[in-house]
């Protein structure tokens, strides 16, 4: 089995290869002077290749496609596709009439080129019924658990009832208890956030979601809690995009530690993905 990645995701591959007890190897990925992705297996596959794939922005997505074309032209029997991310899986239905379902769309045209599909904590787990093939999702939650083995935490919250099972799982793992908050979304930017009837006072709360995008959601809760007296609130997510500001919102919001995986890479992404990947791309394979 090998595992490819483009030169940017080297570090990510490397740590996926070594848990898949797989050799990593560096695809060339170059845009012609179109714009239009190149991508190139530099030597010949024999077996699996596991293509990790980020899905965003958009052009990945061709990228990842051509990756597995390119690893049956160079010899692969199969390309499974190991995507930190699932990008597209809040869109999962027409919540619009006449609105695409994204997440279908995304992962049929990734079924069509890959023969199975790898994540870690889709928004739900339902969505990769889309995938036709293996498809098999691992949560991150032991190991956000154990980045925070040492930080005395009280309670594990989820900002909204569809993030209650990963609360629950993080919580399992730090021995405390877990429950969720009341959201309701009145845009992409604002929620409104409910305590439901929780006591903090005086406890060190965390906050465990699987996406931060905009930060509304966590910011709001943050400040919530503070303001129900909570005496910290830290946050962990396994996707931390942090889009226009967010982490700077989440710090104003008086958020203290901010954790996230390398899932997607940025400032705070102190946590590796690839135990997780790896767990799910050994279910992909023998699902
Ligand atoms: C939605 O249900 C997700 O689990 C996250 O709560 C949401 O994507 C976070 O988005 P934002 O950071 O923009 O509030």
């Amino acid at each position: 089995m090998i595992v490819a990645t483009v030169p940017d995701r080297s570090d990510l591959g490397q740590a996926l290869a070594g848990e898949l007890d797989a050799t990593h190897v560096e695809l060339s990925a170059k845009r012609f002077p179109d714009g239009e992705a190149h991508v190139r297996f530099e030597e010949t596959v024999e077996g699996t290749a596991v293509v990790v794939s980020d899905l965003r922005p958009d052009a990945r997505v061709v990228e990842a496609m051509i990756a597995c074309d390119a690893a049956r032209e160079a010899g692969a029997d199969e390309a499974v596709i190991a995507a930190p991310y699932l990008a597209y899986a809040r869109q999962d239905q027409a919540f619009e009439p006449g609105e695409g379902v994204s997440a279908r769309a995304l992962l049929r045209g990734l079924s069509a080129n890959a023969d199975a599909l790898a994540t870690v904590d889709p928004h739900t787990a339902t969505v990769l019924d889309h995938f036709e093939g293996p498809a098999a999702a691992a949560t991150a939650a032991p190991e956000i658990a154990g980045a925070l083995a040492d930080a005395d935490v009280d309670v594990v919250l989820a900002p909204d009832e569809g993030a209650r099972d990963r609360a629950g799982e993080v919580a399992s793992h730090l021995g405390c208890p877990h429950d969720h908050l009341e959201k309701r979304r009145r845009s992409a930017r604002e929620v409104e956030i409910e305590p439901h009837g929780l006591d903090v006072t005086g406890e060190r709360v965390l906050l465990v979601d699987d996406i931060v995008a905009t930060g509304g959601t966590m910011a709001t809760a943050t400040s919530q809690l503070l303001d129900a007296g909570a005496e910290e609130v830290l946050l962990a997510a396994t996707h931390g995009i942090f889009a226009e500001g967010a982490l700077k919102r989440l710090r104003d919001a008086g958020a203290g530690r901010i954790l996230a995986t390398d899932a997607i890479e940025g400032e705070v992404s102190q946590l590796s993905v690839a135990p997780a990947l790896a767990r799910a791309t050994r279910r992909a394979r023998s699902g």
